[in-house]
């Protein structure tokens, strides 16, 4: 069997209690993968097993917190013990922090508690399931990341910090364990309407990509296995902060202001 495609994967996803997760979870588990789904909110992830078995669907679910180091230990062991192959793990769990630096410097807080969920939990997890992904020839690891670290945007750096360095385990990983079948993809999300969007009260007004959509790409990584899902304008994003760093801030940098400005007024009215 092609180590691509969903019908008959087992797939870990995190942070399906909600959002964009919610949403892959259901389209994985329509297209024949059984899901085996983590976050903290027992009731949620309940539902979304529920929604997903009336359809004939296979869901487990984990009501974990997966920053308790513990926890997350146990639920890996847990995970290995009820699934003879794992096909691949989606880190999708995070949270956001939406603060300038100059409000944040006795906030280093911030950067703990973003990293240890949007990074630590989603590394320790992995590392977790990489030496059955070696035994089984293949593995695969899909990341939930953002468009913001191809173009940053101000106001987020705690945020925007784990998400690099989550995308950068996971190229790691392809380049030290590609040749063995185990795999990554990053996934770079423009905003999408979810809680975790709907946190910051001025993007009310803003234009955004519905969840179900989102989740979509989710299924693609997991289904086609590339190095990347993104949008044009990220990719070009990117090429202009790798070859122009200074200039691409310096252009980019009213614009964000502007966007900011505008959005504040439409809140307003
Ligand atoms: N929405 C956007 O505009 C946007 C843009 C770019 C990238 N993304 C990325 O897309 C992914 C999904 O986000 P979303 O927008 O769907 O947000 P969301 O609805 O807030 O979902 C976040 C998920 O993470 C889980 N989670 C948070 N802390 C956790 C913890 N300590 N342990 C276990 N699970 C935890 C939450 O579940 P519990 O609360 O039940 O634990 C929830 O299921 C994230 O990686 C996010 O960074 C989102």
């Amino acid at each position: 069997m092609s180590a691509k495609g969903v019908d008959g994967r087992t797939v870990v996803l995190t942070g399906a209690s909600s959002g964009i997760g919610a949403h892959a979870a259901r389209q994985l588990a329509d297209r024949g993968a059984t899901v085996c789904l983590i976050a903290r909110r027992e009731d949620e992830l309940e539902q979304v097993r529920t929604e997903i078995e009336a359809t004939g669907g296979t869901a487990h679910i984990y009501a974990v917190d997966l920053t308790d180091t513990a926890a997350c230990d146990a639920v890996a062991a847990e995970l290995l013990a009820e699934h003879p192959v794992i096909d691949a793990i989606v880190n999708n769990a995070a949270r956001s922090i939406r603060r300038p630096i100059a409000q944040a410097t006795d906030r280093a807080h911030d950067y703990e508690r973003t990293i240890a969920i949007n990074y630590l939990a989603a590394v320790r997890l992995t590392l977790a399931l990489v030496p059955r992904f070696v035994e089984q020839g293949q593995g695969h690891v899909v990341v939930s990341s953002t468009l913001s670290t191809q173009v940053p945007i101000p106001l987020f750096s705690a945020y925007l910090a784990s998400k690099s360095a989550l995308e950068s385990f996971a190229r790691s990983l392809t380049a030290e364990l590609g040749g063995q079948g185990v795999t990554s993809t990053i996934v770079h999300f423009p905003m999408v309407r979810t809680e975790m969007s709907s946190a910051t009260s001025i993007y009310a007004a803003m234009p955004m990509m519905a969840p179900e959509r989102a989740a979509g790409w989710i299924v693609k990584a997991v289904d086609r296995r590339p190095a990347r899902v993104s949008r044009l304008g990220g990719i070009a994003g990117e090429i202009a902060m790798s070859a122009v760093p200074g200039v691409t801030t310096w252009l980019t940098r009213p614009f964000f202001r502007r966007m900011d400005e505008q959005l504040s007024r439409r809140t307003r009215s």
